[in-house]
């Protein structure tokens, strides 16, 4: 698939910045497995995430099957491939599975230090490949590498949650407040949504113009005080926010709070991060949601979630404050653009198109900066209370509040 140049980008050898954000991410993540106990290197935190250990062999793995098999032509490594495909293991039987941190860290040694040869001796043989095009196989890699960096820290959170006491006090209490939005209006029309350069991934492409509606959009995320009022106003027990669908998740998990919410002996509300736990502050972006909480408190507010076409025309209008601390569930289901063509793999975009998932938009406080764009496009199964989503709210703007 052929990737658009933005008119900065001149074709050279392997951009030096470029591979120096790689370099650093590796390093994060190698530093980040080695500070956590060797147990809990293996050990699975939550149902939906592997092992540290799985996500930094996947990661050596994801580089030698691009650069080091299909462009540096080096021999396929079945016993590796077996371990760190997605779809090799099943994530319950990668635990046992794992070597222990020293000797995948030392293959990530060599295959760092021999990484800059390989790419430019296929730069040089092969200067028309596709995945040398503009560097592309650089971000592409930076961006895989940090989006499981993210998932990474949805682990700790889970080892935080699993140890923590229930016992912290909060030096302030969190107070429930009404829910107070301003909404911003977009007028019926067409916009461009989507990204055709080197750094968008295929479900971005092609970038296309589609005609919306007018709508409203809510400047700001849903606050931690707006949404305790809604657990106060028995916002997870009145089924009149919630679907037959989503009243059968809610049962079932026994939800009535975000997922790295706790309460201690005196009642008062305090959060779990990575390092244990915090205060949650009244007016910062209530997070820990699944996509059936956040439309349970879209239909107690009176309105809806907005479809991902309309985030990204809000985004690129400037219309949106508070992006990229919590990720915002969407009302649509995740699907192919237009003309979508998958590259540089089928895996990445369309096995996701399949009527389970549901798009989300923005980046989490763990997201890395080379995913931060309005273009971006998150997805994942409706009931995921893991992965640092809110809720923005929207609604047709004929209607007022
Ligand atoms: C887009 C975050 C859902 O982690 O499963 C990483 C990204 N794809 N390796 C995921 C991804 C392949 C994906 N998410
Ligand atoms: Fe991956």
């Amino acid at each position: 698939m052929a990737i658009n140049p933005p008119n900065s980008y001149r074709y050279k050898l392997m951009d030096a910045s470029l591979y120096a954000i790689l370099q650093e991410i590796r390093d994060a993540v190698r530093t980040l497995v080695r500070s956590i106990p060797p147990a809990d290197r293996r050990r699975m935190h939550h149902e939906h995430v592997s092992p540290l250990l799985w996500h930094l062999g996947h990661m050596l793995y994801i580089e030698q099957q691009w650069v080091g098999e299909r462009l540096a032509g080096l021999a396929h490594d079945d016993t590796r491939a077996r371990l760190y495909r997605p779809d090799g293991l099943r994530k319950s039987e990668r635990a046992a599975r794992m070597p222990d941190l020293e000797p995948l860290d030392c293959e990530w040694t060599d295959w760092q230090q021999r990484f800059p040869e390989l790419l430019t001796a296929a730069e040089s043989t092969r200067p028309d490949h596709p995945l040398l095009a503009c560097d592309f196989i650089l971000r592409f890699l930076i961006q895989h590498h940090g989006q499981h960096l993210e998932t990474m820290h949805q682990a700790l959170v889970a080892r935080a949650l699993a140890r923590d006491k229930g016992t912290f006090r909060p030096a302030q209490t969190l107070r429930s407040a009404t829910l107070t939005v301003r909404y911003r209006a977009w007028t019926s029309g067409h916009g461009r949504i989507g990204d055709d350069g080197p750094d968008s991934y295929d479900n971005e492409r092609p970038s296309h113009d589609p005609h919306l509606p007018a709508f409203a959009i809510a400047e700001r995320p849903v606050s931690n005080a707006a949404y305790l009022r809604f657990m106060e106003d028995d916002g997870y027990r009145d089924d009149r926010y919630w679907t037959h669908e989503s009243r059968h998740w809610r049962d079932h998990a026994g939800a009535e709070a975000p997922w790295h919410w706790r309460r201690n002996g005196d009642g008062r509300w305090y959060g779990v991060n990575i390092a244990g736990p915090i205060e949650l502050a009244a007016d910062a972006p209530v997070s820990g949601l699944c996509a059936y909480e956040a439309r349970a408190f879209a239909r107690y507010a009176h309105a809806r979630l907005p479809h991902e076409a309309e985030w990204e025309l809000a985004m690129r209008d400037r219309l949106l404050l508070d992006v990229g601390s919590v990720w915002e569930w969407c009302e649509n289901r995740f699907y192919p653009y237009p003309g979508f063509r998958a590259f540089p793999y089928r895996g990445y975009s369309v096995p996701w198109f399949d009527g389970a998932h549901t798009t989300l938009r923005g980046a989490s406080v763990y997201s890395a900066a080379a995913t931060r764009r309005a273009s971006f496009r998150n997805f994942h199964a409706a009931d995921r209370r893991h992965i640092f989503a809110g809720v923005r709210l929207c609604h047709p703007s004929c209607l007022t509040h």
